[in-house]
């Protein structure tokens, strides 16, 4: 029996991809296909409680702890993406792995540094990035009040998600434009991920191999 796919939607704020995931997972189940959505961070954890409160400016972290919170929470969930994948459930996941690296380095860590707390992490098949400018994201009523929506840092976390997309074969990193209609989107991605429907035969990889 082949597994289940793991899909990974990584966009910046405002790109739209709350929506897209979970019209992702509405199509999946109307194909009759067992999927999970999952997002990072997950705020309901312990871990995630202190994240949520930073990210709310309720409390004040080093860039180092938090980033290392934000690895420990992807951390709490990795067997159970692995057992949902064995079991034959696509997951899809809002966020990952490379918004932590991302994000982290716009704020001046060392990119190295930022990806090695993610190593052998559960290694998704494709990610998704939902591409915006920041033009666009204002037209769209800009950002809202956490900690990271700020024009200049999504500029710096932009640059290094195209940094990190050269990393990726075609394949395993697909950039969507996100600056057009959700209608137009959801038919770009759901086209990129139709064919996990099948499942996947390929061992499950690890990050950042
Ligand atoms: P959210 O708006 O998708 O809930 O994400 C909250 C913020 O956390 C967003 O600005 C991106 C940031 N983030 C990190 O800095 N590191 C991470 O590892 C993740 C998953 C998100």
């Amino acid at each position: 029996m082949p597994r289940g796919a793991f899909i990974a939607v990584e966009g910046l704020d405002r790109s739209g991809k709350t929506t897209q995931v979970t019209n992702l997972e509405t199509r999946f189940q109307a194909a009759g296909i067992d999927v999970k959505l999952l997002k990072f961070p997950d705020r309901t954890t312990a871990i995630g409680k202190m994240i949520d409160a930073y990210l709310r400016s309720q409390s004040e972290l080093d860039d180092h702890a938090i980033h290392l919170l934000f690895s420990a929470n992807r951390w709490e969930l990795a067997t159970t993406i692995e057992r949902l994948l064995n079991e034959g459930t696509i997951v899809v996941c809002d966020r990952y792995a490379f918004s932590g690296v991302a994000f982290s380095a716009a704020k001046g860590l060392d990119l190295d540094w930022c990806r090695s707390p993610d190593v052998s992490l559960p290694a998704p098949d494709v990610t998704l990035f939902l591409d915006i400018s920041p033009e666009k994201a204002r037209e769209r009523g800009g950002y809202g009040e956490e900690r990271y929506e700020k024009e200049e840092l999504q500029r710096k976390v932009r640059t290094i998600f195209s940094k990190i997309s050269g990393e990726f074969s075609a394949e395993k990193w697909v950039t969507v434009d996100a600056g057009r209609s959700q209608e137009d989107v959801a038919a770009d991605v759901w086209s990129f991920v139709e064919g996990f429907a099948a499942g996947v035969h390929s061992p499950l990889q690890r990050l950042w191999t």
